[in-house]
């Protein structure tokens, strides 16, 4: 059975103490989970010892990152290593996110590069694809995101690719509030599968994750988990309120 997971992508938002106190919160609130579903918590990387620290021992929640750098060391001032990250407890890197192809220039190369680093150093990788709104409405999505899947992570031997997560996040769904219908998400979803599927074993693309991202919340998210490609989500501006996150993963708990 594949996993399904509710991710939090905290991208650069709350302080040490307003990120220790969301992950107690939602601490507090966590349904039981079945073996096969986790919670995945992606803070900012200056709270990811603290974060670590708070999770230990617990179970179901795992410790993300939101990028890594493509080398593995050097002369590269501010950034972060996938080595540094795995010394630090993390499990999981988003890798790919649309707003760092948009404001940090990451192209495919770079991204599958990062890739690269993330499964040397035993990091599992969700990687994030999703098209513009030019491209939604000349309906050429599903090519768009099927080359940055293909240039993303299509190098990667099956073994690697089962640590990998697909996370599809329609760009123009991201923080708009305008979330995909279930069934836009339903189509890219088996599309991608399919897309796996055809390139590996069919057994790949059965058992690879794809979460949705894109203003997905407590309101929504029961409807687009129920779609039998959708594994759960990648959740932004929901996740920053332990009432909204824990309401998302219930709705995986129930899924
Ligand atoms: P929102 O949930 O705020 O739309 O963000 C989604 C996202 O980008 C998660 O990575």
């Amino acid at each position: 059975m594949r996993k399904q997971i509710v991710a939090a992508n905290w991208k650069m938002n709350l302080t040490l103490d307003e990120g220790a106190e969301l992950v107690n919160e939602i601490f507090k609130g966590l349904p039981v989970l079945s073996e096969e579903k986790q919670v995945v918590i992606a803070p900012p990387y200056l709270h990811i010892t603290q974060t670590a620290a708070q999770l230990t021992g617990i179970i179901d929640v795992h410790l993300g990152a939101q990028n890594c750098h493509h080398e593995a060391s050097g002369a590269y001032t501010g950034e972060v290593s996938a080595a540094m990250l795995k010394s630090a407890e993390v499990e999981y890197v988003i890798i790919g996110h649309s707003e760092r192809r948009e404001y940090f220039k990451e192209d495919n190369a770079m991204i599958a590069k990062k890739v690269n680093q993330a499964l040397i150093n035993g990091l599992k990788v969700i990687f994030c694809c999703g098209e513009p709104l030019e491209i939604r409405d000349a309906g050429t999505q599903n090519a768009y995101v099927e080359k940055q899947i293909r240039e993303g992570i299509f190098h990667l031997s099956e073994i690697q690719l089962n640590e990998v997560v697909i996370a599809y996040e329609p760009i123009w769904a991201i923080g708009t509030g305008r979330t995909a219908t279930s069934a836009q998400a339903q189509d890219m979803h088996a599309h991608i599968r399919s897309v796996v599927a055809a390139k590996y074993e069919h057994e790949a693309g059965d058992n690879m994750t794809i979460l949705y991202g894109g203003s997905c919340k407590p309101s929504n998210a029961a409807e687009l988990f129920a779609c039998p490609d959708v594994d759960g989500g990648l959740i932004g501006g929901a996740s920053l309120k332990a009432t909204e996150f824990l309401g998302i993963v219930e709705a995986m708990a129930f899924a």
